[in-house]
């Protein structure tokens, strides 16, 4: 029961540039404890839960126009270069997959070293900028900074390829580290040299299960990946569409061009459901998945802070 609680309580307070949201207080007439999530206090008369949790709506009080204004910034910089939506969506998932989601992958080095250094995410990394940009943006028309970071590459992930599908349904309310963690992006980053099972018990270790892993691995329909990293497969494995093979290896040559990139497919603007057999199927599931990635491990409360500078943390 607790464990349902902490999961699924609603936040009721709303956020305001002076205090971020406080609680959730759940009382149960059955229980004999008072639990605070965050901060531990026991009682022997009531079941009290203090959970901080996500909510779509989140900003809707304290800031409406904080969403729309997201909206708005990244349609102008996909409109200006087709790939953003692809980047916007990368940057979320890495951010997620190291600590949770917690933006800590924007962070420039400081006493720790930056998580855009680490292996997987080293010139991978796209679309910082235009976070910046939307951070700028967010803080002016809600004249204060009140959306943090995290929420950015969130909404901004949701925006770049899936808005229509589950517009209302993504979660918000994180807040930002106050530190990055580069050994962990290491460590705990999927390659591209990992197998199945790898990759099965990569995704486990963040809470996600093999119907996760399938679906936002289909977030690989838009988007560029860099030569280095298929370059064995066009030039020398048998189990590939010619035609394709070939159309790779115009920008991606035998020796050389590392760093060229290339569109994943045909496509690469467009998210699609091109290797679903079950489109409608699809959509849910990864809405879904989309959600729960973004449920991994956020700061939420008290816990870190609302960056003012997406790429520091606040003096
Ligand atoms: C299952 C494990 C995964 C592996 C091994 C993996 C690997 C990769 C690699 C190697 C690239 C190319 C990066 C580059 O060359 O710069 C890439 C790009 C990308 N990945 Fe994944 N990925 C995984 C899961 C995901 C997930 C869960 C998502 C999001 C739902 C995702 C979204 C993307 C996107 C959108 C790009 C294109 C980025 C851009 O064009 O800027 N990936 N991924």
């Amino acid at each position: 029961m607790i464990a349902d609680l902490v999961t699924t309580g609603p936040s009721t307070d709303k956020p305001s540039c002076k205090a971020m949201p406080s609680s959730v207080i759940v009382h149960s007439p059955h229980g004999r404890w008072k639990v605070c999530v965050l901060g531990l206090h026991l009682s022997t008369n009531t079941l009290m839960i203090t959970v901080f949790s996500l909510s779509p709506n989140f900003y809707d009080k304290v800031c409406p126009q904080a969403l729309p204004t997201i909206k708005r910034v990244v349609e102008v910089a996909v409109h200006k270069e087709h790939h953003m939506g692809a980047s916007l969506l990368h940057l979320h998932f890495h951010d997620c997959f190291v600590n949770g989601c917690d933006g800590s992958l924007l962070l420039d080095s400081t006493y720790f070293e930056t998580e855009k250094i680490a292996r997987g995410n080293f010139i991978s990394v796209r679309g910082l900028e235009v976070v910046n940009q939307i951070k700028g943006g967010v803080d002016r028309v809600c004249e204060c900074p009140i959306v943090s970071c995290d929420d950015i590459l969130a909404m901004a992930a949701q925006d770049s390829v899936v808005a229509v599908i589950f517009n209302t349904l993504v979660r918000l309310g994180r807040r930002d580290s106050t530190r990055a963690w580069k050994y962990l992006a290491n460590s705990t980053l999927p390659s591209i040299s990992m197998d199945l099972p790898q990759l099965i018990s990569n995704f486990k270790n963040q809470g996600l299960n093999k119907r996760d892993l399938v679906a936002l691995s289909d977030g690989h329909t838009i988007g560029f990946s860099q030569c280095v990293i298929f370059r064995n497969r066009i030039y020398n494995a048998t189990d590939i569409d010619l035609a394709f093979s070939k159309e790779r290896r115009a920008t991606c040559p035998r020796t050389g061009g590392n760093t060229n990139l290339t569109p994943f497919d045909l496509t690469l603007a467009r998210f699609d459901t091109t290797y679903s057999k079950n489109p409608d199927a699809f959509w849910v599931d990864f809405g879904k998945s989309m959600i729960r990635m973004g449920n991994i491990k956020p700061l939420t409360g008290k816990q870190g802070q609302i960056r003012v500078n997406c790429r520091k943390m606040n003096k």
